[in-house]
């Protein structure tokens, strides 16, 4: 099924031309840049799931859309390569090309009802904050949100608007920071993300996790919701990083049998657990 908005055919291999209209530098390194186009959104993605963006003579890749607004998507990209730097230095008003959506992303109906635990870490709350502002936008829908959300030092925080002003005001809320290395202004919490959410301690009952963030910080949060009695079935997470083109053609997603990028890149831990330990 084609979720576009009709500014482009079911070919899911054709980009629309999408023009920045607002770039937001999060951290020295990561930009998030609201994209419109002619017709408005490029496509309609459910919380979770990707786009491809790409620039002309230089290349493509593929980027959780972090959130959306009626007129536009924004994603969140870290430099890390040609294109992202290539990216970093586009200016507002500058055409991409962008596709999509793909990946499943997350399976809404599992956290209706339900307290919504997240846990990110850095550049990992990007696909995270697509389904923190779902839950915000359909508020009644969800029990109470618990945001955990960790990075190197306080100028690595990504959407620092969100964290500090605008989800702590959303009923029923929680919010809380950690950095592993703290500086001189600095007043929050200092250390790892997984003894911050052991200090925090919450109640696994009716709760479902979401966790996005670095494999380290992952494999770690991963025995530490363990450890508090969070069954693998309450438990979600994003394989995003191994898309590549997306739609099951590249082979550099699989494991074992399964495709991420067909399959996912959206498990839960239930589901990685039949899978061979490749993630
Ligand atoms: S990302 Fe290319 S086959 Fe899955």
């Amino acid at each position: 099924m084609c979720n576009c908005n009709g500014s482009h055919n079911d070919n899911p291999l054709l980009p629309v031309v999408g023009k920045i209209i607002k770039i937001v530098e999060e951290t020295p390194d990561v930009k998030t840049f609201h994209v419109t186009s002619e017709n408005g959104k490029p496509f309609t993605p459910m919380p979770g799931q990707l786009g491809m963006v790409s620039i002309v003579d230089v290349g493509e890749a593929m980027f959780s859309v972090t959130t959306q607004g009626p007129e536009h998507l924004e994603f969140a990209i870290k430099r890390v390569g040609t294109l992202t730097d290539v990216l970093h230095e586009a200016e507002v008003g500058q055409s991409i090309g962008v596709r999509g959506p793909y990946g499943n992303g997350f399976p809404i109906d599992l956290f209706k009802g339900k307290d919504v635990l997240f846990i990110g870490g850095g550049i990992g709350l990007a696909p995270v904050r697509s389904m923190i502002n779902y839950c915000i936008e359909n508020r009644d829908d969800f029990g109470k949100l618990t945001i955990i959300y960790g990075a190197r030092s306080p100028e690595d925080l990504c959407f620092k608007d969100d964290l500090f002003e605008n989800w702590p005001k959303v009923r029923d809320t929680e919010v809380h920071v950690t950095v592993d290395k703290g500086d001189d202004n600095w007043k929050g919490n200092v250390g790892f993300v997984p003894a911050f959410l052991e200090q925090i301690n919450p109640s696994p009952e009716n709760t479902i996790a979401l966790t996005c963030g670095p494999p380290i910080m992952i494999k770690f949060v991963l025995q530490s919701l363990a450890k508090m009695n969070f069954q693998p079935e309450q438990i979600v997470t994003t394989l995003e990083m191994r898309m590549k083109c997306g739609i099951g053609k590249c082979g550099r997603c699989n494991i074992g049998s399964k495709f991420v990028c067909l399959d996912g890149p959206v498990f839960t831990l239930a589901e990685l657990n039949q899978m061979p330990n490749e993630y």
